[in-house]
């Protein structure tokens, strides 16, 4: 891949305005935190981050479908073997609905081991006529409400890259050794979603894929291969810490080619997505797969700029637009944007992130999100990029494989008043698995007409 490269380097970024970075106390302490995790090995290899924008490129054909989910947030407390299993499982889950009812191979793609920082409205946070600094992800400080615990404080990212990579560790082992292997579909499926109607459904496919398993046996046809007993599970979040990921920024040997290593798939968020902004400067130098989140107030050369500048050569594979619009707006603009970007011939990875956009304040003061918008918005994005002749290449979640109560809706209708007894997301609300798995039915549908 060609990527331009002029007068870029993994710290040119400092050249630029970075939004939504930290207010350090101490920037030699900084200094030497980034100094120790440039010298830490990478969390993934620049040859897994090239075969997932190959894959990436079958999916602007259409001929692969992304799905990427996990937490908004995660917390270095949820870093633990049944939190890591449980993510895995829905996915895994939501990935064989997909690619066996969707008939579609499907690239797995978490926010998983990384998605540490988050960008937040506003610097500061002010309780009962006091003003701290706003919570900014476990990488940069602690969500209690003291100024101990507000303070950013560099060790964090330090912790964050253990953290990731003890993460990746047992998910590598998962996907490897077994665990992910086709002959357990069954076994994925969890007590709380078998006996709903979803959990049902899933099950009868699930033995569907036994049987077919045990027929190619037993006529002669081994099951043990990689495709049937390994799968493979890349990882993504949002580049927001720049200095972080400047940090895990390595030059392959190979190729010789930038990378930043902290992760397979990096996005840009809404609000860092500035065309002359730090956060486009430094991924325009790096290799890795890219996706961009467009909200409803997206300025079209802006997006054609972004698009220009991170991806010179029109490489497929590199850039992944996350359009994430709200079911109420989605019909109004996505047609337009689809439209240009077609005209222009760009070549692109349409993703559908049917949460960001239709948060709101459940009387019960819990933020959340209805699961019919979130269908309501999926089911647009497909029909509009049919009626337009583009391709809907993948969708964008914020789920968990824990039995929370954090968005309405679903079969088991999740009602206001419900949320709060088990609401424990640290920022957005997600999909339980029981609703993730519902969704990924919906969208089987969808995918195989
Ligand atoms: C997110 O994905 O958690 C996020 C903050 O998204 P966006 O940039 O689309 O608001
Ligand atoms: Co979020």
């Amino acid at each position: 891949m060609t990527i331009n490269q002029t007068n870029w380097a993994k710290s040119s970024w400092k050249n630029f305005t970075a939004l939504q970075q930290p207010s350090w106390p101490d920037q030699d302490a900084v200094e030497s935190v980034l100094a120790n995790l440039s010298l830490l090995p990478p969390l993934v290899f620049a040859g897994e981050i090239r075969s997932l924008k190959e894959l990436l490129a079958k999916a602007v054909t259409g001929d692969a479908f992304l799905l990427q989910g996990g937490d908004c947030s995660e917390n270095f407390s949820n870093v633990t073997a049944p939190n890591i299993r449980e993510t895995l499982k829905i996915l895994l889950q939501m990935s064989i609905v997909l690619t066996y009812a969707g008939e579609k191979p499907v690239i797995k793609v978490g926010r998983i081991a990384g998605q540490f920082a988050k960008p937040r409205s506003a610097d500061t946070e002010t309780q009962d006529g006091v003003t701290l600094h706003s919570y900014r992800g476990d990488m940069v400080n602690q969500a209690d409400f003291t100024e101990a615990a507000r303070t950013p404080n560099p060790k964090f990212m330090l912790q964050g890259y253990n953290m990731a990579a003890s993460t990746l560790n047992l998910l590598r082992a998962f996907t490897r050794g077994g665990f992910g292997s086709l002959q357990r579909v069954q076994a994925w499926n969890q007590e709380f979603v078998a006996h709903s109607p979803m959990g049902r459904s899933y099950d009868r496919m699930a033995k569907q894929i036994d049987q077919a398993i045990r027929f190619m046996e037993t006529i002669g046809i081994s099951a043990d291969t990689p495709q049937i007993n390994q799968t493979q599970l890349f990882t993504s979040h949002e580049a927001l810490l720049l200095p972080y990921e400047e940090a895990l920024t390595r030059k392959d040997s190979i190729t010789g080619d930038w990378y930043d290593c902290s992760a397979h798939m990096l996005w840009i968020g809404e609000r860092t997505r500035q065309v002359d902004g730090a956060h486009v400067e430094f991924l325009r130098g790096v290799h890795n797969p890219i996706g961009i989140k467009i909200g409803p107030t997206y300025e079209l050369d802006d997006i054609k700029k972004l698009i220009a500048a991170l991806n010179p050569e029109n490489d497929p594979g590199r850039i992944t637009l996350i359009s994430r619009l709200g079911m109420k707006k989605i019909e109004k603009v996505l047609p337009p944007l689809l439209r240009e970007i077609k005209r222009e011939g760009f070549n692109i990875v349409w993703s559908c992130d049917p949460m960001h956009a239709n948060t709101y304040t459940a009387t019960s003061g819990h933020k959340t999100r209805n699961f019919n918008d979130i269908l309501s918005e999926i089911t647009c994005f497909f029909e509009i990029h049919w009626s337009e002749g583009t391709v809907p290449g993948g969708v964008h979640f914020e789920m968990t494989g824990n039995d929370v109560t954090e968005c309405t809706g679903g079969a088991h209708n999740i009602i206001d008043e419900e949320l709060a007894s088990n609401y424990l997301t640290s920022c957005d609300p997600r999909l339980n698995a029981e609703q993730s798995l519902e969704v990924a039915f919906q969208i089987a549908d969808m995918i195989r007409s």
